[in-house]
């Protein structure tokens, strides 16, 4: 089977757009399976950086089929913003993006509750990146929601955004102290969507299914990260949909005998944007080093990321219920300039050893974590291309992570772009 997922292994931003564009140069489609344009998925080409947040990153290599799924959540406003901003970089979508018919959509007033909702949490939000992702999602899981499919039938789209207004507008005004919002103006705005859409329109489900059985070589690109899995992460600090690998079959229509490999991207330290537990977070100046060496400010925000030590107790956590048998290790050239490097071994918590991830993440608020010390190799990796030729002691932190894992890196990253890669 030639289909591989591509899973971000800890809380987003590892490097999941730069890995996907990467190994898009060998793969026929790339199709996202679950989020929306909470994503913010990086890529560098010929010294330009796009930032992706619906449309799949293999979009840039011209050869390449592009899908959003069905387990997508998508904001037409954004994929619109998305695709011009392709054409005008001289990109062709056409022919070549495929949208379900099944994926839901962002409408005007899931936004608006998104950041509502937030606002009145105060103290307690979740920090979400204010694109409707949850409100959507809490639609599509009430059997509310408005699909693409709907934006092809004018009485549909009407009749489905009259029966949702009627609440929607109550809640705004009665809990949010918002305005209203019109039914005949939004009608119209996506219902010029429609025709802008309709190109894209196809039954993905379909269309994957069949290019498999064809023996075509198959990206799957997770978004977010296994642990703001709505199921297996932080919760309630997490997304509202399920990027961890078992999504994509959800989220594609695929079924899970047609799952060749599953790669875990993860960075080389953790991050953490939007508030929710974080063990190995670094409140100092190691930290702030992480954070301006990384360029850890968010894709899609532009928030700073929190930044801390890599937790391999949580990456251990990732690997098995993703099922990663692979790993793609980015931004290990963030860590050039330390003397010394902690990783995250086990958790301590009331006098107790934790070696797994608690299944209840309210103890990860308090206990503290275990560190072992590695040496750094306190050099440039500039211009290394070759595994053999790395530092010894970058070689040591690869090859901790590998026994502690028990899984390969087979590829690092050393820079955003494309060249500055090992694959082994
Ligand atoms: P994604 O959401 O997983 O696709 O990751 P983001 O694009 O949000 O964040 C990753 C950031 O790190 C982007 O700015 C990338 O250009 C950058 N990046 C990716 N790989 C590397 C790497 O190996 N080294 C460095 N220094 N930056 C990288
Ligand atoms: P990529 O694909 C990092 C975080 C938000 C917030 C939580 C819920 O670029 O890795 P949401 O808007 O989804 O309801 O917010 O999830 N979050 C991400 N963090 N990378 C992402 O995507 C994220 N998408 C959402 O910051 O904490
Ligand atoms: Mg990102």
């Amino acid at each position: 089977m030639n289909t591989r997922i591509i899973v971000g292994a800890q809380w987003g931003d590892e490097g999941k757009g730069k890995v996907v564009d990467l190994l898009s140069e060998k793969a026929d489609i790339v199709a996202r399976y679950q989020g929306g344009a909470n994503a913010g998925h990086t890529i560098v080409f010929q010294g330009k950086k796009f930032v992706l947040h619906l449309i799949p990153s293999g979009i840039l290599h011209p050869h390449c089929q592009c899908i959003i799924g069905n387990g997508v959540v998508i904001d037409p406003v954004a994929l619109m913003e998305e695709i011009q901003m392709l054409e005008q970089l001289g990109i062709s979508i056409e022919g070549r993006l495929f949208i379900s018919h099944k994926a839901h959509l962002i409408m005007p007033y899931h936004k608006i509750l998104d950041t509502a909702r937030e606002h009145q949490a105060a103290g307690n939000s979740i920090g979400t990146t204010g694109r409707g992702i949850g409100p959507s999602y809490i639609d599509k899981f009430s059997r509310v929601g408005i699909r693409i499919v709907d934006l092809l039938d004018r009485k549909t789209l009407e009749e489905k955004l009259r029966a949702n207004l009627e609440e929607k507008n109550t809640v705004l005004r009665k809990i949010y102290g918002k305005e209203e919002l019109n039914i005949e103006k939004i009608v119209q705005e996506y219902l010029a969507f429609d025709t802008q859409i309709d190109p894209y329109i196809t039954d993905t489900t379909a269309l994957l299914n069949q290019a498999i059985r064809d023996g075509k070589s198959v990206l799957m690109e997770g978004a977010q990260g296994a642990l703001l899995d709505v199921d297996h992460g932080t919760y309630p600090y997490v997304t509202s949909s399920n990027p961890t690998s078992g999504g994509a079959c959800t989220g594609l229509g695929v079924p899970p005998t047609s799952i060749g490999t599953i790669m875990g991207v993860v960075k080389a330290y953790s991050t953490r944007v939007g508030n929710g537990p974080f063990p190995t977070e670094l409140i100092n100046s190691d930290g702030e080093f992480l954070r301006k060496e990384g360029a850890e400010f968010g894709a899609t925000t532009g928030r700073p990321r929190r930044c801390g030590w890599l937790d391999l107790v949580a990456l251990r956590y990732s690997v098995m219920i993703n099922g990663i048998s692979e790993i793609a290790l980015t931004k290990i050239d963030v860590l050039n300039n330390f003397e010394e490097i902690k990783v995250c071994t086990e958790y301590h918590l009331d006098g107790k050893v934790l070696k797994y991830f608690p299944a209840d993440s309210s103890q990860l608020e308090t206990l503290t974590p275990h560190y072992v010390t590695l040496k750094g190799w306190n050099t440039s990796l500039a211009g290394i291309t070759n595994y053999d030729n790395l530092p010894e002691y970058t070689k040591k932190y690869i090859q901790f992570i590998e026994e502690f894992t028990e899984t390969k890196v087979s590829i690092v990253s050393l820079s955003p772009s494309r060249e500055d890669t090992i694959i082994r």
